[in-house]
């Protein structure tokens, strides 16, 4: 049976103390002072991940990075790069053919190269089947709020990264009404939209620096910054507006799950896998369902395509499509919508549509 790894981390305190109850109460800057002195480790086995084409079966193991985003990002780089290392050496020892780097453990060292360039295994970052399952879920809200993608406003928030970028291009080739990518860097910003000009000569492309002002007109929004979480403010988003978060933490901070009913975020790339998979690990989903880059690298195993294959931040548009006629063909799917730790009821959705139906005609929008 073919074998992968995949690479987690934990996103924040609440994840440490559910692997770790005696944390609880701690001090944040001991637990990370403990976090940099805790070797990569074993976290779980995985199993019952089958195949509805033929019933082909792999099976893997995650493995933790135990370091916060913001030590990913910001911690000595060849020390952060080495714990990286450390645990995909973890997974060779337990046969992986394929490493899936998770989270921001695909951030460092070129965007995954350095690491695909040491490990003798295929290496990606998950981040093609990623896009796929970001444009798909986007599309769908949209679809399910009547907002018709061509004439839309959309923006790419985090445009020039791995994601962002192949995402922004891939937008524009499908034909939304406006492109607005949005990123600190004005010139990888300016560097993107020329390669979009190029590529797409009749896309609108607007750039901004500034998060507000790239958003305030946004019918639709793709996220999927580095951020460490939390950028999107509730006063900043346009009525009616649908969100998809594939940041991890997210993007959108929590409050406008409370003060902004009239819109609609759904967290982007969260995959149902075939078959009876077991993670034996709690990251927060139902039984069963994961992030699309752990999609994408159980269904490389499965292909046996032991390459590497979504590495750096120049991502193919062909391999999107690619590894989403793969993975669909071996049974992972769009899971329902969910948002704040919860799916998204059809009920959820008309009331979105109802409030901004409303708030176009000038009413309030009264908060919970
Ligand atoms: N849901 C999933 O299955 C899944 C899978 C893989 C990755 N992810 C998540 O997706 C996100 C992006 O990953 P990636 O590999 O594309 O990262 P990346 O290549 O490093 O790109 C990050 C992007 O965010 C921008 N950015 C960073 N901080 C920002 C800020 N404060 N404000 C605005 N823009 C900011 C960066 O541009 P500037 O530096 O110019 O601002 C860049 O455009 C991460 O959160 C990752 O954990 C999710």
């Amino acid at each position: 049976m073919n074998r992968f790894g995949f690479l987690i981390h934990p996103l924040g305190m609440r994840d440490v103390v559910r692997h770790l109850p005696n944390v609880a109460g701690k001090r944040p800057p001991l637990v990370e002072k403990v976090l940099e002195w805790t070797p990569s480790y074993h976290a779980s086995h995985i199993h019952g991940i089958r195949s509805t084409l033929d019933g082909r079966e792999v099976e893997g193991d995650f493995f933790t990075v135990p370091l916060f985003p913001h030590q990913i990002l910001n911690l000595d780089r060849q020390f952060v790069l080495n714990r990286v290392l450390d645990a995909c050496r973890l997974a060779e020892e337990r046969g992986a053919q394929i490493i899936g780097l998770g989270g921001y453990t695909s951030v460092v060292g070129s965007a995954g190269r350095t690491v695909a360039d040491t490990i003798q295994a295929a290496v990606t970052s998950g981040n093609s089947y990623t896009v796929a399952t970001a444009i798909e879920g986007a599309t769908a809200a949209a679809r399910a709020l009547e907002i018709d993608m061509t004439r839309a406003s959309v923006a790419v928030v985090g445009a020039t990264g791995s994601i962002g970028s192949v995402c922004s291009r891939i937008l524009a080739r499908q034909g939304v009404g406006r492109l607005n990518l949005v990123a600190r860097s004005t010139s990888r910003l300016q560097a993107l939209a020329e390669t979009i000009r190029r590529e797409t000569p009749r896309a609108a492309v607007a750039l901004d620096t500034d998060i507000e002002a790239g958003i305030h007109d946004a019918d639709v929004i793709v996220t999927c910054t580095t951020s460490g979480g939390g950028i999107l403010r509730p006063e900043a988003l346009k009525s009616g507006c649908v969100i998809c978060d594939v940041a991890v933490p997210h993007d959108v901070c929590r409050e406008v799950a409370q003060l902004r009913p009239d819109v609609l975020v759904l967290e982007g790339g969260v995959v149902e896998a075939p078959g009876e998979a077991r993670f034996n690990f709690d990251f927060g989903f139902p039984e069963g369902i994961c992030l699309a880059c752990m999609a994408e690298t159980m269904t490389l195993a499965l292909e046996g395509r032991f390459e590497d294959f979504s590495i750096g931040r120049g991502l193919e548009m062909e391999k999107v499509e690619e590894i989403q006629r793969l993975a669909t063909r071996h049974g992972f799917r769009l899971a329902g919508f969910r948002a704040f730790d919860e799916p998204i009821t059809t009920d959820r959705i008309e009331e979105v549509r109802a409030l901004a139906r409303d708030h176009r005609k000038g009413l309030r929008v009264v908060s919970s």
